[in-house]
């Protein structure tokens, strides 16, 4: 069933073919991608990342950054892909699509630059935060008359009864369509994701292809109404009066695709992603009782069960040019297939990512929405229907369960995924609004957009405060309502909110010891009021507010051989991260740095564990770190991992200069992200021409993070000039534009900007906010 050959010349390739076994056995149509796609590719990520696969005539990638790096360069990686049918379409089938006229051509999701940016940005206004409250009471109405079709009923299949149909309804209000004829568009739909994704036998292709030709020809008919009077409401009316000032950007062509496309994108994956969800929530009871109590929770777990089950399990591109993925060469003209849900179980950017934790504190770092210039547009009224429906399903069902013993299908294809049927049951004599009829009728407020990056605090009681050197504390921690805290991953850090004040510090105790963080704070004379707060107030019973864990000090588990280098209280993360080499039987030495053994923390705990891989370095002995010797000899394979003083990381710095570039790791408390360095750059006032707000822009801060720091609130997506959502009307003052958004003429004239990354070129600017 091969539909690819392999890319590579055999007669050449002195090894023969370098398609591996798991490669070539590969198949995303198979029982064990359909039931599960990351798990089916966990081996992928683990051992071979970027593989090419000859039964799809894909190559395949898994890894987060890599599935990343992708979506962020729509240049050499052409979306243009994105809708063609995947697998090699019959005589037969043709010829049936071409009997409707079927013309499918490029829409937003499948159009290069330069045609896509101007396009997306004269349509982007219906998807602002503004416009979309307007339909939050629809969406509510809805999902509250179809939850009172079935809410006596103590059993229902979720999807039928609700999952399908109140998407469909939302997104052909958004669109503008009449909501005539819902279970044909249904079987349509259905024949849309067949047809696009999927692998129909030649016989199925045929009747698919009828669906999908009818699914054309009704576009196209209710675009001709529409065209009749586009006064109305929704985005297709609106794209039609765009067409009239933007007749280039807004083709004919890509009118009636959009209509059909538009559909499908804006119904079939929300529903698809609200069925993932609740069974998702189901399956682990403990959570769905955490919402049930807290509905407080639940923008922060839409996005967690977005990332952990996604309703679009995998994305395409073409490459453009030679280029490499993970290192790996990419001939031009290859295909992608780009598991974005195997991204979002990537345990190198997410800590044990098969878990769902409400307080995930990346949680919205997934790539289900996709990512960059072509990240989906309408995800903000996916979120509020999926919030909608968790608050009304918890509110109304909170004793609802799965059937037990059901099997779950799932329409076979490599990117929509969702089961067709979620049968759930509940006994109706519980029902609380019988109780109190109040319930069914309460609403709980949506929050529009993503939540909150830095994810919601747990609450923890201080268990023991111990001394472990002179002017150095241990406090463990545990969660006040006693569940096990999230695990974590050796490197990975918590924020303590300690009075007024937010402090960052390294967890230091052992990952595998469930249920207590362990932290180490020294007092540091010249505190700004975190650690005296710490050696002064914390008791056993004290509680706080903690957020986290997060990891941006991550281990690479390839090295062959780790240096870690600690200085003072440096060693918090880094004997998590000797602990964990030695009981993976690395290869590792740990070298400690202090004034004088009494200071150094932790130091029996090393001595303890780390026997003769542990070198004390102290200037009270004159056994100081001869810092240019240890990095004397570069050593291919071997890691540096270091915390500890600004000095002592720079002396690293500059003696491993002669290093590869990625060999000396350092603590990071902040993601590096977006690096302004304050030598380089300058600051300046940005004046708010309608609120008549001054706002000051620091050297090393982005307008939009000024403009947020003072209350002016600002959409914003990728916040590295790729997406044109953080766009702003600029009055006065020239721009140093750093996006690549803008055209060179909407650069020259200067009316607009991207706060996320542009600057001013002088001391002012003015904007239109
Ligand atoms: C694009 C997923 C809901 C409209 C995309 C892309 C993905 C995606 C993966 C491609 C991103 C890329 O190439 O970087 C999803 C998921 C949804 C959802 C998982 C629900 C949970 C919606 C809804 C609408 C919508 C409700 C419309 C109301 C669009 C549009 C694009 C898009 C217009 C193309 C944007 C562009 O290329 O500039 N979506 N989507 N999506 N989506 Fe969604
Ligand atoms: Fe994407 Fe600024 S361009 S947020």
């Amino acid at each position: 069933m091969s539909t690819g050959s392999c890319p590579v010349d055999h007669a050449a390739a002195a090894a023969g073919c370098p398609v591996s076994p798991r490669a070539s056995a590969f198949d995303p149509f198979g029982p064990e991608y359909q039931a599960d796609p990351p798990a089916a590719v966990r081996w992928s990520r683990d051992e071979e990342p970027v593989f090419y696969s000859p039964r799809l005539g894909y190559w395949v990638v898994t890894r987060y950054d890599d599935v990343k790096a992708v979506f962020r360069d729509n240049t050499t990686f052409s979306p243009s892909i994105a809708l063609e049918k995947i697998t090699p379409v019959s005589a037969e089938a043709t010829a049936t699509l071409a009997k409707y006229g079927y013309a499918m051509d490029r829409t937003l999701v499948n159009e290069d630059e330069p045609e896509h940016m101007p396009r997306r940005r004269v349509l982007m206004h219906p998807f602002t935060p503004e416009q979309l409250v307007h339909h939050e009471p629809m969406v509510r109405r809805l999902t509250r008359e179809y939850v009172d079709r079935f809410v006596d009923a103590g059993k229902a299949d979720l999807v039928d009864e609700m999952l399908w149909e109140v998407p469909l309804t939302v997104a052909l209000h958004f669109l503008g369509v009449p909501e005539e004829d819902m279970a044909t568009l249904r079987e349509y739909s259905i024949a849309h994701t067949v047809n696009t994704w999927g692998r129909p036998s030649p016989e199925e292709q045929v009747a698919v292809a009828e669906n999908v030709g009818k699914f054309w020809q009704y576009a196209g008919t209710v675009l001709d109404k529409l065209r009749q009077d586009p006064s109305g409401h929704g985005w297709i009316p609106y794209s039609i009066r765009a067409q009239r000032e933007h007749p280039d950007v807004i083709t004919d062509s890509y009118l009636h695709s959009i209509m059909m496309a538009g559909i499908v994108a804006a119904h079939e994956t929300t529903a698809n992603a609200a069925a993932n969800a609740i069974k998702l929530l189901l399956e682990n009871r403990s959570v769905w009782e955490e919402i049930c109590a807290d509905p407080g929770l639940i923008p922060h777990a839409v996005e967690e069960c977005l990332r952990h089950s996604g309703s679009v399990a995998a994305w395409r591109r073409l490459v453009t040019r030679d280029t490499t993925v993970g290192g790996v060469p990419i001939p031009r003209g290859a295909k992608l297939l780009i598991v974005n849900s195997s991204a979002n179980r990537d345990e190198r950017h997410f800590d044990h990512p098969d878990e769902v934790d409400l307080r995930r504190d990346n949680a919205t770092d997934h790539l289900t929405f996709g990512y960059g210039s072509h990240q989906c547009l309408g995800k903000n009224l996916a979120r509020m229907e999926l919030q909608i429906f968790l608050d009304e399903l918890t509110r109304r069902l909170p004793h609802l369960e799965l059937v037990p013993d059901q099997e779950f299908t799932y329409v076979p294809n490599t990117s929509f995924r969702g089961p067709e049927h979620l049968w759930v049951q509940w006994d109706p004599a519980a029902n609380p609004e019988r109780a109190d009829p109040s319930i069914a009728e309460l609403r709980r407020p949506v929050r529009i957009g993503e939540p909150s990056k830095r994810g919601v605090a747990r609450t923890v009681t201080v268990v023991s405060v111990e001394r472990a050197a002179e002017d150095v504390v241990e406090v463990a921690l545990a969660a006040t309502d006693g569940k096990p805290l999230p695990r974590w991953s050796p490197g990975a850090h918590v924020d303590l909110q300690l009075g007024e004040l937010s402090r960052q510090y390294s967890l230091c105790g052992d990952p595998a010891e469930a249920g207590t963080y362990r932290i180490a704070v020294l007092k540091d004379p010249d505190s700004r009021g975190g650690s005296r707060y710490v050696h002064e107030n914390l008791r056993p019973g004290t509680t706080l507010s903690l957020r986290g864990p997060r990891n941006h000090f991550r281990l690479d588990p390839t090295a062959r051989h780790y240096v870690f280098v600690a200085g003072g209280i440096g060693i918090t993360p880094i004997i998590a991260m000797a602990d964990h080499v030695k009981a993976a039987g690395g290869s590792y030495e740990l070298h400690y740095c202090g004034r004088d053994t009494t200071a150094m923390a932790l130091l029996d705990r090393c001595r303890r564990d780390h026997g003769d891989r542990l070198h004390v370095h102290t200037s009270a002995d004159g056994t100081r770190l001869d810092v240019a010797a240890l990095l004397a000899n570069p050593a291919e394979g071997t890691q540096i991992y270091a915390c500890g003083p600004e000095r002592l990381l720079d002396a690293l710095a500059e003696a491993s200069a002669h290093w590869p570039d990625d060999a000396l790791h350092v603590e990071h408390f902040t993601t590096t992200q977006q690096v302004l360095d304050p030598a380089v750059e300058h600051g300046f006032d940005v004046d708010l021409a309608d609120s008549g707000l001054t706002v000051r822009v620091a050297a090393d801060q982005t307008v939009l993070a000024a403009l947020r720091a003072a209350g002016v609130d600002v959409p914003s997506d990728c916040e590295e000039g790729l997406c044109g959502t953080c766009e702003v009307p600029v009055l006065d003052g020239e721009v140093d534009h750093r996006d690549v958004v803008l055209t060179k003429a909407e650069r020259a004239a200067g009316t607009r900007m991207m706060t996320c990354c542009s600057r001013a070129c002088g001391d002012r600017i003015t904007l239109r906010l």
